[in-house]
C-alpha cells in the first residue's frame, strides 16, 4: 500500500480543476485520488448546454480509474477554484463508494474522513449479493 501524499493529491486536484469546462456555473471543480496500485487518477467537471446533463468532476475521475486499469480508490481530494477542499455531492459519494468502499479517505476541513462517515450505511455492491 502506498503512503498517502495528501499534498500531491491536493496539487493534482488543483491542476485538473484548471481543465474544467464550467461555462454555465462558472464553478470549476477538480478531484484527484490515489489508487491501490499507487497511481493517481483525476477528474474535472464538464458541463453541458442542457444544464442537467453536466458531469461532476468525480464522474470523470471514476471513468479515468476504469479506463486506466481499475483498482480501488484509497484517498481523494476535491477542490473548488480557490483550491479549497470541496464536499462531494450525494451522487458522487455513491460513485466513489462503489470503487473505494467504506475505507476510502476523503479530505475535508476536519482532515481525512472515511467514506463510512461521508455516506453512512451506504447501499453498494454487497447488497446485491445478499
Ligand atoms: N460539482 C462537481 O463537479 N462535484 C461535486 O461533487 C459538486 C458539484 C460541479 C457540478 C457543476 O458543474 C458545478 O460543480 C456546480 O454545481
Amino acid at each position: 500500500m502506498s503512503e498517502i501524499n495528501w499534498d500531491l493529491l491536493h496539487a493534482e486536484a488543483k491542476a485538473i480543476m484548471k481543465k474544467a469546462y464550467a461555462p454555465y456555473s462558472k464553478f470549476p471543480v477538480g478531484v484527484a485520488a490515489l489508487v491501490s496500485d499507487g497511481r493517481i487518477v483525476t477528474g474535472c467537471n464538464v458541463e453541458n448546454a442542457s444544464y442537467g446533463l453536466g458531469l461532476c468532476a468525480e464522474c470523470g475521475l471514476v471513468s479515468n480509474l476504469t479506463a486506466t486499469g481499475g483498482g480501488r480508490l484509497i484517498a481523494a481530494v476535491c477542490v473548488d477554484s480557490q483550491g479549497n477542499f470541496l464536499s462531494p455531492c450525494g451522487r458522487c459519494r455513491q460513485l466513489l463508494f462503489e470503487h473505494g468502499g467504506n475505507e476510502l479517505l476523503f479530505m475535508t476541513p476536519d482532515g481525512p474522513t472515511p467514506m463510512s462517515t461521508m455516506l453512512p450505511w451506504a447501499f453498494g455492491p454487497d447488497n446485491l449479493t445478499s
